[in-house]
Order: structure tokens, then C-alpha cells, then sequence
């Protein structure tokens, strides 16, 4: 272990984020009552640029007067290279009340980016007395943003989640995919004349985790586009499961209840890590720093990775 111990991520659920366009007030009632952990209101690229103002009142009136439960309530802010942004920060910081927990902040270059929406909103708390501090969640979906991914996880104290948006990360990218995420017909690995298909997420999605976890962030998996697809949404939730991500979004209500599944360890995962857990504390108690269970190795490090599969699902039952 390095000198600095790894902190802590945000002990939330953050198992499904839901997105609804700010522009379409009719859904917010059905996003309220959904099962998902984390509810995304956007004003971003899911509402047309004639609709940026009324999406804003809209989300204020909704933030206001529905009743979002335990929902953790995020906003997504148009980019910096927009001219909405600050207006959308002003007016969600002045009129949104205390509901609103965090302001998303799409495509994500570098941590200046992130300093600049902190200053303004930093600003605004002092200035109105706001009490709860306003949490920040980040979307990677740029070549710049994958360069400059760790110091973007390390840009605030407010940062708690950073997503994978596949869609404008491939664009930027300049891959030839109009796929949003999952398996690309032409990323395959050839094996005596048979196709084998690769993940061609995989390096940004590690990237993520990688910095995320140096620095006490969520990772999260982005949209997938194709809702008709459960089978595709489920092979791509377990690998970034599998990555480390807690959690995926769902841009469909079929969606929700897909990412629930994949991202609650299952009673199975969670029954074997606390039997790892004990079969440790008998090798401890014999003077042993591994032992044999199930006909494997498992020693310290094992301990910790049980912890982690123990600890997610303590979190979830809690929430
Ligand atoms: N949240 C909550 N409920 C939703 C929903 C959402 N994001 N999207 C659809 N629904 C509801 C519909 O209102 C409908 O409800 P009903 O049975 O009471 O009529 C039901 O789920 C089935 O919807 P369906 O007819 O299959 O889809 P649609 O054509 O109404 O909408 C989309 C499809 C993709 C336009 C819509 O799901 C959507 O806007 N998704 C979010 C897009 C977004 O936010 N993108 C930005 C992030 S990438
Ligand atoms: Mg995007």
C-alpha cells in the first residue's frame, strides 16, 4: 500500500441513474416513483436548443413541488462550450432549492473545467446561505477528458460520481461506431477463421476506475443506446461490474430494474465473501496468512476483495 491510503467513495447506492429531458415534464412523476438509485433531469443534449428555458423552469418547478423521495436528485448542465451553462448553474443554484443534491457536468476536458462551474457555485452557496453543499458528478466523453481523466476525478472536493458517455467519446475519438456502447461489429480478435469479439470500452472504462478509485469517485457506466436490447445492456452492466463501476445509467425504464440486477451483488457472491472472510479469521487465529477455500488460494488481498462485495451489499440493504 502507498504511503496515502485510497479514500473512500460517496457511500451512496448509485446503481441506476435515470435520465428524463428537462423538456418532457410528463415523465418526471414516472421517474419519481421508478426504482432507480440516482435521477438524472437534463438540460443537456436530450433538449433542443429552442427548449433550453423552459427545460430549466421546468426542472426548478419539478425539483420544487414533486416528491422525490430518497432519490439522490442530479441535474445535467449543458458543456462549457455552450452559452447556457452559467445560466443553468445560476438559476438551479438560486431556485432549485435544497433538493437538489448534485450538478452533472457533461463533457469534461480538465480539471479547469471543473474549477470553473466550482467557482461560480461555490459563489452562489455563500451568497444565498445555501446550508447543503451541492455535489458534482462528471461525464468522460472526449479525447481530452480520457487524457486528462485523473486529474478531472482529483478537480474538487465536491466530485462524487464520473460516467463513460460512450456516444460523444467515440465521436471524439474518431471511432467508426454510431453505436451508443456495447459490442462493435468490426472490433474482433480473429482465431483459426473465427471472430471473437473484443470490448473496445474496456481501456476508457479502466481508465475511469482506475482514477475514480485513486481518488475516491464513483466510476459509473453510461448509456446504452439500443433499450430493445436487454441481453446487450446486461452482457455490457456485468463487464463494467466486473471493472469495478457501481452502477450504470438507464435511459428507459426497462433499463432500471436491469442495471438493480447486475449491480446488487448477488445473495450467492455476498454468502461466499463472508465465507472467505471467516475461512481468513480461522487462518489468522492458526498463525496463517492464506488458506484453502473451495480448492483456492485465498489470503489478505482476498479479504479485501470480499470486503468490497460485503460492504456493497451492506450499502444497498441500508439505502
Ligand atoms: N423515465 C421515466 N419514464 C419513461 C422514460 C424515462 N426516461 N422514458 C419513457 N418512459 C415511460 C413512457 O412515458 C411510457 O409510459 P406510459 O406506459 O405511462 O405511457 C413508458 O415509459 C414506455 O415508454 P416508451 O413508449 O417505450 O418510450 P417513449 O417512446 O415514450 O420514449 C425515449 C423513448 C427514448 C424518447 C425516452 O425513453 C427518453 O426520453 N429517454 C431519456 C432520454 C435522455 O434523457 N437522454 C439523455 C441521456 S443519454
Ligand atoms: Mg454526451
Amino acid at each position: 500500500m502507498s504511503f496515502r491510503i485510497q479514500p473512500a467513495a460517496p457511500a451512496r447506492p448509485n446503481r441506476c441513474q435515470l435520465f428524463g429531458p428537462g423538456s418532457n415534464t410528463k415523465l418526471f412523476p414516472k421517474m419519481a416513483a421508478s426504482a432507480a438509485d440516482v435521477i438524472n433531469l437534463d438540460l443537456e443534449d436530450s433538449v433542443a436548443p429552442s427548449d433550453k428555458d423552459s427545460a430549466r423552469a421546468n426542472i426548478i418547478e419539478a425539483l420544487n413541488t414533486i416528491d422525490w423521495n430518497t432519490k439522490y436528485m442530479s441535474v445535467r448542465i449543458n458543456g462549457l462550450d455552450t452559452p447556457y451553462w452559467y445560466r443553468d448553474v445560476v438559476d438551479l443554484m438560486e431556485q432549485a432549492g435544497d433538493r437538489i443534491d448534485q450538478i452533472m457536468i457533461p463533457k469534461v476536458g480538465c480539471a479547469a473545467d471543473v474549477y470553473a462551474v466550482d467557482a461560480l457555485v461555490t459563489a452562489i452557496e455563500r451568497a444565498k446561505g445555501r446550508t447543503k453543499p451541492i455535489s458534482f458528478e462528471v461525464i468522460i466523453e472526449s479525447a481530452a477528458g480520457l487524457a486528462h481523466v485523473e486529474e478531472i476525478a482529483a478537480s474538487s472536493p465536491r466530485m462524487q460520481a464520473m460516467s463513460l458517455g460512450a456516444a460523444d467519446f467515440a465521436a471524439s475519438m474518431g471511432m467508426q461506431t454510431t453505436g451508443i456502447g456495447g459490442t462493435q461489429e468490426n472490433y474482433y480478435m480473429l482465431h483459426e477463421g473465427e471472430k471473437h469479439w473484443s470490448d473496445p470500452w474496456h481501456w476508457a472504462q479502466a481508465a475511469i476506475v482506475a482514477a475514480c478509485r485513486t481518488h475516491g469517485v464513483l466510476p459509473v457506466d453510461g448509456p446504452f443506446g439500443d433499450f430493445s436490447d436487454d441481453e446487450g445492456y446486461i452482457a455490457q452492466a456485468k463487464r463494467s461490474a466486473t471493472l469495478g463501476m457501481v452502477g450504470k445509467w438507464a435511459i428507459h425504464p426497462k433499463q432500471i430494474g436491469l442495471a438493480n440486477e447486475v449491480f446488487t451483488p448477488s445473495e450467492e457472491a455476498v454468502a461466499e465473501a463472508r465465507e472467505i472472510l471467516a475461512a481468513m479469521e480461522t487462518a489468522k487465529a492458526n498463525g496463517e496468512g492464506a488458506t484453502v477455500y473451495k480448492g483456492r488460494l485465498v489470503d489478505i488481498a482476498s479479504i479485501k476483495q470480499a470486503e468490497v462485495i460485503v460492504a456493497q451489499s451492506e450499502l444497498i440493504a441500508a439505502g
